[in-house]
C-alpha cells in the first residue's frame, strides 16, 4: 500500500496530464486531416466512449482495489493457484517503449520553441526542407534536447508521486488550459475558423475507409493512455474520497476537448492561410511554422505559446509512461526509487538514441527494417499492436476472471446499477471482440 497518495485534485490532474499529450495536440489533428475529417472524428469518439472508456474504468478500479504495482495487482486478483495472469502486468513494458521515442518529438518541440524566438521558416516548402534537414542531419541538436527531456523526466519521477508527479501536473495542466483557451478564442476570429469547424464536424463517409477505423481505435487507446498500466498505477495512489466516475468523466471530456480545440486552432490557422491539412506528422512542424511566420509578430507569439503548451502536455504524459515500470522495480524487486528511475530512464534513453540515429542520413541504412526507421516501427508497434493487446488482456481479466462480487461492490456505489451493467457489458463483449477483429485485419488475416 502506498504511503504517498494523490490529493483529489492532484489525482484528476495527474490522469488528465497523462491522457492529454502529443496524442491530442500533435497526432489527432494530423490523422484527422489525413483520414478525411468529420467521419474520422465520429468513429474516434465512438471508440473513446465504448472501447477506450471501458478499459479506462477497468484500470482505475484495478489500481484502486489492490493499490500496488501492475504485476502485483494482477497476481493478487488472479484465481488461486493461477501463475499466469500476473504477466498482464508486464504491459508496462509498452510504456517503456513509448517513452523511448515520444521524447524525440518533445526534443523537436524544444528546438522549435528556440526557433520561434529566432526566425521561423518563411514558406511551407522551406519549412518542409528545414524539418527534414533537422531530423536527418541535426543529430547533435536532437540528442541535446532529448537528453534534457530525459533528465527532466528522471528528476520528476525520482521525487515520487506527491512531490514529483502531483506538483508537475498541478502546475502545467492549468497553464496548458489557459494557453489553449487564449489561442482558441483568438482562432475563432480568424477567417478559416468556419471551415475548420466544418472540416472537423461535418460527417462525410465518402473519404473514409476501413483502415481509418483501425487508426481511430488505436488512437482512442493512445489518447486515453490505456493498455500500458499507466492509469492502473496512478490509480493505486488514489485517495479514498475520490469519486471514480466523476473523475473519469472529467478527464475524458477534457481529453477530447483538448484534441478538438487543438484541431480547431490548427485547422483555423491552416485554412485562413489557404493551406491544406494533409502534411501528416509534419503538420505542426512544417505547415504551422510557415504560417506563423506569415502572420508576423502575432504569429511569433502564437508559435511560442503553442510549442510551450505542446511541451507541457507532452512532458506530463511522458512521466506517466515511465512510472509503472519504476513502481514495478520498487515493489517487486526492492529497488530504491532513485535507482529504479535511473534504470528505466537509461533503458528508454538507450533505445531512443538508436531511434534518433535511424532517422539520420548517416545511419538510416543500417538502422531500418523493411524501409521503416526505428521511430516509425516503435510508434506503429506500440499503438497499433501492443496497446490493443494490453487492452484486450485487461478487458478479459476484469470481465471474466476476477471476482465478480468484488468488482461489483467496488464500482456500483459510484455508478449505480444501470451504468455498471452497461459498462460491464461493453467490457465483456464489445471491447474484446472489436479489438480482436481489428487486430486480425491489421495482421492481414481478415480483409474488409
Ligand atoms: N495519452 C498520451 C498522449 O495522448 C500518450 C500516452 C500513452 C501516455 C500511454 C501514457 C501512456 O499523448
Amino acid at each position: 500500500m502506498y504511503k504517498n497518495r494523490f490529493s483529489r485534485v492532484g489525482y484528476v490532474l495527474a490522469i488528465a496530464g497523462s491522457a492529454i499529450g502529443l496524442g491530442n495536440i500533435w497526432k489527432f489533428p494530423y490523422i484527422t486531416g489525413a483520414n478525411g475529417g468529420g467521419a474520422f472524428v465520429l468513429v474516434f469518439l465512438l471508440a473513446v466512449f465504448t472501447i477506450g472508456l471501458s478499459i479506462f474504468i477497468a484500470e482505475i478500479i484495478l489500481g484502486k482495489i489492490v493499490k500496488k504495482d501492475a504485476v502485483s495487482t494482477f497476481e493478487t486478483l488472479s484465481p488461486k493457484n493461477n501463475k499466469y495472469f500476473k504477466y498482464i502486468g508486464f504491459s508496462f513494458i509498452t510504456g517503456v517503449l513509448i517513452i523511448s521515442f515520444y521524447p524525440i518529438v518533445i526534443a523537436w518541440i524544444l528546438h522549435y520553441i528556440v526557433l520561434s524566438f529566432d526566425t521561423l521558416p518563411k514558406s511551407v516548402s522551406e519549412a518542409e526542407n528545414y524539418f527534414l534537414n533537422y531530423t536527418q542531419t541535426g543529430v547533435f541538436s536532437q540528442l541535446f534536447y532529448f537528453s534534457l527531456v530525459f533528465y527532466s523526466i528522471y528528476f520528476i519521477i525520482k521525487k515520487g508521486v506527491k512531490k514529483g508527479i502531483e506538483k508537475l501536473n498541478n502546475l502545467l495542466i492549468p497553464a496548458l488550459f489557459i494557453i489553449f483557451l487564449g489561442m482558441f478564442l483568438y482562432s475563432t476570429t480568424m477567417s478559416g475558423f468556419g471551415k475548420a469547424f466544418e472540416f472537423m464536424f461535418y460527417v462525410d463517409f465518402s473519404n473514409f475507409n476501413t483502415n481509418s477505423i483501425l487508426i481511430a481505435v488505436g488512437h482512442a487507446f493512445f489518447c486515453l493512455s490505456v493498455g500500458v498500466a499507466t492509469i492502473l498505477t496512478y490509480s493505486a495512489s488514489i485517495s479514498d474520497d475520490t469519486h471514480i466516475l466523476k473523475a473519469t468523466f472529467f478527464v475524458v471530456i477534457m481529453d477530447i476537448l483538448t484534441a478538438f480545440i487543438s484541431g480547431l486552432i490548427i485547422f483555423a490557422i491552416i485554412f485562413s492561410a489557404n493551406a491544406t491539412p494533409d502534411k501528416g506528422a509534419g503538420l505542426v512542424f512544417i505547415t504551422l511554422p510557415a504560417i506563423f511566420y506569415e502572420m508576423g509578430s502575432i504569429g511569433t507569439i502564437f508559435a511560442i505559446f503553442f510549442f510551450i503548451a505542446l511541451a507541457f502536455a507532452a512532458i506530463t504524459s511522458a512521466v506517466s509512461m515511465i512510472e509503472p515500470a519504476v513502481m514495478y522495480l520498487i515493489e517487486r524487486r526492492g529497488v530504491k526509487r532513485a535507482k529504479a528511475t535511473m534504470i528505466i530512464t537509461f533503458i528508454a534513453y538507450f533505445i531512443g538514441v538508436f531511434a534518433i540515429l535511424s532517422m539520420s542520413n548517416e545511419f538510416k541504412e543500417y538502422l531500418s527494417v523493411g524501409g521503416k526507421n526505428i521511430f516509425d516501427i516503435l510508434d506503429f508497434f506500440t499503438s497499433a499492436i501492443l496497446m490493443p493487446l494490453g487492452g484486450i488482456a485487461i478487458s478479459i481479466f476484469v470481465g471474466y476472471i476476477m471476482d465478480k462480487e468484488l468488482l461489483r461492490s467496488s464500482l456500483e456505489p459510484y455508478m449505480g446499477k444501470y451504468i455498471y451493467s452497461s459498462w460491464l457489458f461493453i467490457l465483456r463483449f464489445l471491447t474484446p471482440i472489436a479489438i480482436f477483429i481489428l487486430m486480425l485485419k491489421e495482421i492481414g488475416v481478415l480483409n474488409f
